[in-house]
């Protein structure tokens, strides 16, 4: 049957990146048929209800506009695969947890699968888009399992790494800083990249779409993670030095951030960076790096890692000491669980170091977070210890010893200190993990307030 839409494509993998992005380039391409598969067949179930599998700002109108009409979610990858003209690889790619490279190298098992499924289902020609962040030179191991049975189908692959940021997601995909779109430099690869180009070119303005070879594109994406990183980590770095010194790293970081060399983003200091990529794709990074025998490379990006431990445990260490060295018995209140702002996704999140290490030191925990109480419980799951997961801050907050933000949520920013302080147990005190509570006000409200990188405010 002649399909009414001028191209089909489909999109491997229903998480974070492919649910969104998909559902933004059938937002904005009415003429294209969008397919999203998945293994698990609960999230695809979630996609098609009313309460999507992630939370991210304005990404459920979008699924409500174009979810039935040229947006699909199926658990039927085959018939998906062989429908396709163009196929988005998007399943995860998490730290291997085994055998050689474990904790350093990225576990391509799900990635080979999808290669070897795509092949055993093709029946024609397909251009195979690398979406998922991969180590570089991941297209040629998938190029070489497409040609593997010597057929006459054509599989281009090409790279397409995505640079949204989960909380901004939808932000990012309508109005993306930059599309970049690497392909061989062969004739069927330019022919490819046209086609890639072609999609995005229906919202984004043409000088925003990169296109430049397959390993450049590959290791982009792994750059781009490591640079964002190791800025968080250099300002968290110096955090430590202003708490010793009573420099107050937010002034630090204005008068830095107004050299326009340097740049005022991602200069905030906190308990730490988390999330799905960052410390993966670095630790991607030095793997590969060691692997050239790039070792002194590999060592400064592990650094960046270093840090953020580093961060974490100063984090725990210091409301332990400031809590008078115990923490047995006492009630502190985790205010955020999301590892950022505006998402519900806690992968790698610095909370759950810190609930871990809290409850290592027999505290009580409440866990409030306005869309991440239920993977916080997920995530908390077996670990032993008292744990109560409350939505509303000032309920969590009632009867604790301490409040520890740990996640910027506006929310924490607005909330009325005073009637929270009188409902706690004195002294009461407040670790500010991301800075964004004025001090100084909270301090006259009565709580000991310890901030990161500048001196803390006590009553004592
Ligand atoms: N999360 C982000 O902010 C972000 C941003 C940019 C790039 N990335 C990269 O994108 C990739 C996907 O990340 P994510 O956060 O969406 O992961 P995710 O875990 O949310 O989603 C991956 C999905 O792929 C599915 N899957 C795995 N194997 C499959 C198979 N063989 N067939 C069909 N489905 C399969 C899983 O069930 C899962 O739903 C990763 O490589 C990640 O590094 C993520």
């Amino acid at each position: 049957m002649e399909s009414a839409f001028q191209k089909n494509i489909l999109c491997i993998g229903a998480g974070y990146v492919g649910g969104p992005t998909m559902a933004m380039i059938a937002y904005k391409c009415p003429q294209y048929r969008v397919n999203v598969v998945d293994i698990n067949p609960i999230r695809i179930q979630e996609w098609n209800s009313s309460e999507l599998p992630i939370f991210e700002p304005g990404l459920d109108e979008i699924v409500a506009e174009v979810r039935g009409k040229n947006l699909f979610f199926t658990t039927d990858i085959d018939k998906g695969i062989h429908d396709a003209d163009i196929i988005f690889v998007s399943v995860n790619t998490p730290t291997k947890t085994f055998g050689v490279g474990a904790g350093m190298a990225a576990d391509l098992q799900y990635w080979e699968k999808t290669a070897r499924q795509i092949l055993r289902c093709s029946e024609s020609s397909k251009i195979i888009v690398e979406k998922s962040t991969l180590p570089v030179k991941t297209a040629l191991a998938m190029e070489r399992i497409l040609k593997s049975d010597n057929s006459h189908i054509h599989f281009e692959v090409l790279s397409n790494p995505e640079f949204l940021a989960e909380g901004t997601a939808i932000q990012d995909l309508e109005n993306p800083d930059r599309v970049l779109i690497g392909c061989s430099q062969t004739e069927s690869g330019f022919k490819a990249m046209e086609q890639i180009v072609e999609i995005y070119a229906n919202w984004i303005p043409k000088e925003r779409i990169l296109t430049s070879n397959i390993w450049s594109s590959e290791l982009s994406k792994l750059v781009a993670n490591a640079f964002l990183a190791q800025r968080i980590s250099s300002i968290n770095a110096i955090s430590e030095l202003c708490e010793k010194t009573e420099a107050d790293v937010k002034e630090v970081a204005r008068a830095i951030g107004m050299d326009t060399r340097i740049g005022n983003k991602f200069l905030n200091a906190s308990v730490g960076f988390g999330g799905s990529c960052f410390q993966k794709d670095i630790l991607n990074l030095v793997y590969l790096c060691r692997s050239y025998g790039l070792n002194i490379v590999a060592d400064y990006w592990e650094s960046v890692v270093s840090i953020n431990n580093h961060q974490k445990e100063r984090f725990v260490l210091n409301m332990l000491k400031a809590m008078f060295n115990t923490l047995a018995g006492k009630k502190i209140c985790l205010f955020g669980f999301a590892f950022k702002a505006d998402t519900g996704d806690t992968r790698e999140t610095p909370a759950r170091y810190v609930a871990q290490k809290l409850l290592e030191e027999n505290a009580e925990l409440v866990i409030s977070d306005p869309q991440a109480l239920q993977n916080a419980q997920k995530d908390m799951h077996g670990v032993t210890g008292k744990i109560h997961y409350i939505k509303d801050p000032y309920a969590a907050a009632q009867g604790c010893h301490a409040i520890a933000i740990i996640t910027e949520w506006d929310l924490y920013r607005h909330l009325d200190y005073k009637k929270i302080f009188s409902s706690m147990n004195k002294p009461a005190f407040i670790f500010d993990g991301r800075n964004i509570v004025d001090h100084n006000i909270l301090f006259d409200i009565g709580f000991n307030v310890y901030p990161i990188g500048k001196p803390a405010l006590t009553h004592f």
